[in-house]
């Protein structure tokens, strides 16, 4: 392990979206840098299965269940936190929907729920976060973005879009407020590009209709080793923004 992540060890991580895909991943990675990991997603059996994988790999897990849509439940997985290990190191919000296909059909309730989940419960998380990090020396917390919380890309329905481009704000208001405060919290907003992993097979995704990706697409180890570089960089420097894509991704 690199010298500059032993740091890390012993330190408290909560990932939301931990039961699949990048926030599993990043979750299980960081349980083998010596986190304790507190892990999110609705359903027990699954976070069971991450848990379990966490603490092979070294680590220590907790496991939170909860649909993040209702707000509420933010602020309650937090609590739990603090109860168990006393608050967190790190935020990863990696938990995500697609809120509706089309500007023009998608159901109120759809968009509501990606609104909901991708900006207001992340937000409550950054806010918890904060509460927590205020008066330690050091503190990160991470975004999952998209390529398209940066421009709408072909193909990529707006409401999605949207939902990343309001992330990407929050994102940035939340660091110039820590800024302000002089507060050593960093916060990075982590935007990839097509990732092999279940969402594309949810609901709404074309690509699983398609039956294939249109190119080699990035894996959930690529995103992983980004979030370590976050982590890796000594206390002056704060990675803002990381956004990775496809060698084959043409836009
Ligand atoms: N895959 C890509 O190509 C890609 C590209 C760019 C950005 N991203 C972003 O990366 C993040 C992770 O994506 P992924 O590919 O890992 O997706 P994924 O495999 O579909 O995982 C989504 C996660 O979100 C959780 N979740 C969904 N709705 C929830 C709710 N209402 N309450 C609580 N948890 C909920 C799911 O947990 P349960 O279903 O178990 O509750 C699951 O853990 C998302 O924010 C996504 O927008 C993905």
């Amino acid at each position: 392990m690199e010298k500059t992540l032993t740091r890390w060890r012993g330190k408290v991580a909560l990932v939301t979206g931990a039961s699949s895909g990048i926030g599993r991943a990043i979750a299980v990675d960081l349980g083998r840098l010596g986190l304790k990991v507190a892990i999110t997603g609705r359903h027990r059996p699954t976070l069971a299965v991450v848990s379990a994988e966490i603490r092979r790999a070294g680590g220590e897990a907790l496991i939170l269940t909860g649909d993040q849509a209702v707000l509420d439940t933010n602020r309650r997985f937090f609590r739990r936190v603090r109860a168990r290990w006393g608050g967190v190191d790190v935020l990863v919000n990696s938990s995500g929907v697609r809120g509706g296909t089309s500007v023009l059909t998608a159901s109120l309730a759809e968009l509501q729920g990606g609104f909901n989940l991708n900006v207001l419960a992340a937000t409550v998380c950054m806010r918890e976060a904060v509460a927590d990090l205020r008066g330690r020396p050091a503190g990160v917390i991470i975004n999952l973005c998209s390529m398209t919380g940066h421009r709408l890309l072909p193909g990529t329905p707006g409401p999605y879009a949207a939902t990343k481009h309001a992330l990407r704000i929050m994102t940035d208001g939340l660091r110039a407020e820590l800024a302000t405060e002089k507060l050593p919290i960093k916060v990075a907003l982590l935007s990839p590009g097509l990732v092999d992993t279940p969402w594309h097979s949810r609901p709404g995704g074309v690509l699983a209709q398609k039956g294939a990706y249109p190119y080699e697409p990035l894996q959930p180890a690529d995103i992983v080793a980004a979030v370590r570089y976050i982590l890796a960089a000594p206390p002056r420097v704060q990675i803002g923004d990381i956004q990775l894509r496809s060698t084959g991704q043409p836009f």
